[in-house]
């Protein structure tokens, strides 16, 4: 079957739905692909790469009543006139507010698939293109704010004076909010963030940022995103919002309810409360905005000099990297849609994550689907506590005397009796124990797998001395040698194997 990739019509829109990259996967999966001519230039995609991956380019009209028509922003009345009844149209569609599209595309007989209805659960996790789209905003929310912010984000002692590093305030830690975090903090910037769901504090704290607790009942998520807050929620956060509001430089929102008007979390009273300079994404603008003041796609500067930026254009900014991830998240669709790789999508409705994002079919609407559980279930009901373990007997200290007074006679012994240099082996041995204690409990974590391959050489030097005692005359010389092989072959092969598993974890597929 042949998936046409049209130009996009919408104004402004740099994106393609797909690249050279992500065509010739999709005619490895036996589909003949064809592009309107021109339609990757926006996102640097001319067209001698796509004919170079094998895709004809083609005419409007050619793409258009192509099997399946594959696009970024939801067609225009001109686009559905021009499709087929039969035709598989893939694209966004935000169905959820949009009935007058999908009463349109259900009279147009098209089976119509919804990119930004793809449920948010794991395995659908690779098509899921609001996920990858909010990734790159969250990244460039970071990049447009220290671009308006006129001091540098990392704090530095120069001969000229000290550089305070500048403080960041996120608000919702989901997919955006947590690219903001990472590009925020790897600008060098403090990060502080928060959201009404409290999985995400572990996370937040994860990517070096700090998360803000507020005193109130906090919210456990059924479906991958978060509730309406309660009264009780909302009186608890306003407190809270004033203040780390007001001590920020930069603050990112991005704070959204599916299927609801951004909740308005920031008053102009505390965007006046910030320093003269500072800054606001809001990346909610779209959907009416998270802070009083910010005007959908346009960057403002309040009476008080706080530049307010709610571009609603993020992910457009970055078309080429943009371009590849959307492009790659459908590519993941066609490989679910398409089980034989024959170029013949086959829609399977009892699957939820192809049920979740079909909208309409054969002049039938879907929409709403089934509610989908995810994992994000609630938390079982507390357990009932135990009953506390009985006191803990307190240890006679004249154990300790005893033990301290037995070592002491072993070392005399072994002093008196043994040949000279088995004492200094002995003093070199307990040496190595004090320096190798201090130094590995003093590795952070991130380190931990360098030194382990640390301890592989040091079980090396081991295996080739075992091995080198292994012919000694004396016998316990010998068992001794042949324990040392063993062990520091299980530690040398055991560490070559955790490591194969983990290098797997980073591979595809
Ligand atoms: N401006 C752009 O170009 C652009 C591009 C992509 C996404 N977005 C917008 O970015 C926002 C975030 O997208 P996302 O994919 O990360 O969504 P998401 O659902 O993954 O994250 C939203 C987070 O906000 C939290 N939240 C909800 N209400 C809150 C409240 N009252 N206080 C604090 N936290 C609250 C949720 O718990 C969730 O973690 C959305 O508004 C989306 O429309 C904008």
């Amino acid at each position: 079957m042949r998936i046409g990739i049209p130009r996009e019509s919408k104004a402004g829109e740099t994106l393609v739905a797909a690249t050279p990259a992500t065509a010739a996967e999709l005619r490895k999966l036996g589909y003949d692909v064809v592009l309107e001519a021109r339609a990757g230039d926006r996102a640097d995609q001319p067209d001698e790469a796509y004919t170079a991956a094998g895709v004809r380019i083609v005419d409007g009209p050619t793409v258009w009543a192509s099997d399946v028509v594959a696009k970024v922003n939801p067609p225009s009345d001109d686009e559905i006139a021009r499709l087929r009844p039969g035709t598989v149209l893939v694209s966004l569609m935000a169905p959820g507010s949009s009935p007058d599209l999908l009463e349109k595309l259900r009279a147009a007989g098209v089976t119509a698939l919804a990119l930004d209805a793809v449920p948010r659960i794991s395995r659908a996790q690779a098509l899921d293109v609001l996920s990858s789209m909010a990734n790159i905003a969250g990244y460039r929310a970071v990049v447009e704010a220290a671009h308006a912010f006129g001091r540098q984000f990392t704090g530095q002692v120069t001969a000229a004076g000290k550089v305070p590093p500048a403080r960041v305030f996120v608000v919702g830690a989901g997919v955006a909010g947590l690219a903001a975090i990472g590009a925020a903090r790897a600008m060098g910037a403090v990060v502080r963030a928060f959201d009404v769901r409290p999985e995400v504090a572990e996370q937040v704290e994860s990517m070096g940022a700090e998360f803000v607790f507020v005193d109130m009942e906090q919210q456990a998520s059924v479906d991958g995103y978060a509730q309406q807050m309660t009264a009780a929620q909302e009186a608890a956060t306003a407190a809270m919002y004033d203040a780390e509001v007001r001590a920020a430089d930069i603050v990112i929102t991005t704070a959204l309810i599916p299927g609801r008007p951004a909740p308005r979390l920031v008053p102009a009273a505390t965007v006046a409360g910030m320093q003269p300079g500072s800054v606001i994404v809001d990346m909610a603008a779209a959907n009416g905005g998270n802070v009083e003041g910010t005007v959908a796609g346009q960057r403002v500067t309040t009476a008080s000099r706080v530049t307010i930026i709610g571009y609603t254009d993020l992910v457009s900014r970055l078309p080429g990297q943009s371009s590849q991830l959307f492009g790659t998240n459908v590519v993941n669709l066609f490989k679910l849609l398409t089980p034989g790789n024959d170029g013949c999508p086959v829609l399977d409705l009892d699957d939820v994550v192809q049920r979740g994002m079909t909208v309409a079919r054969d002049g039938e609407l879907l929409w709403p689907p089934p509610p989908v559980q995810v994992s994000a279930a609630p938390p079982p009901a507390p357990a009932p506590a135990p009953a506390p373990p009985p006191p803990p007997r307190p240890r006679d200290p004249r154990i300790r005397l005893y033990g301290a007074g037995l070592a002491a006679l072993l070392f005399l012994l072994l002093a008196t009796y043994s040949p000279s240099a088995l004492l200094n082996h002995f003093t070199v041995f307990v040496l190595a124990i004090f320096v190798g204690y201090y130094v590995i409990s003093n590795v952070v974590h991130a380190l931990h797998t360098p030194l382990m391959s640390e301890t592989n050489a040091i079980s090396g030097i081991i295996l080739v001395g075992g091995i080198l005692q292994i012919g000694h005359e004396n016998l316990l010389v010998t068992v001794l040698g042949t324990i040392a092989v063993l062990v520091a072959s299980i530690n040398i092969f055991g560490g070559f194997l955790v490591t194969s598993r983990m290098l797997q974890m980073f591979h595809k597929g």
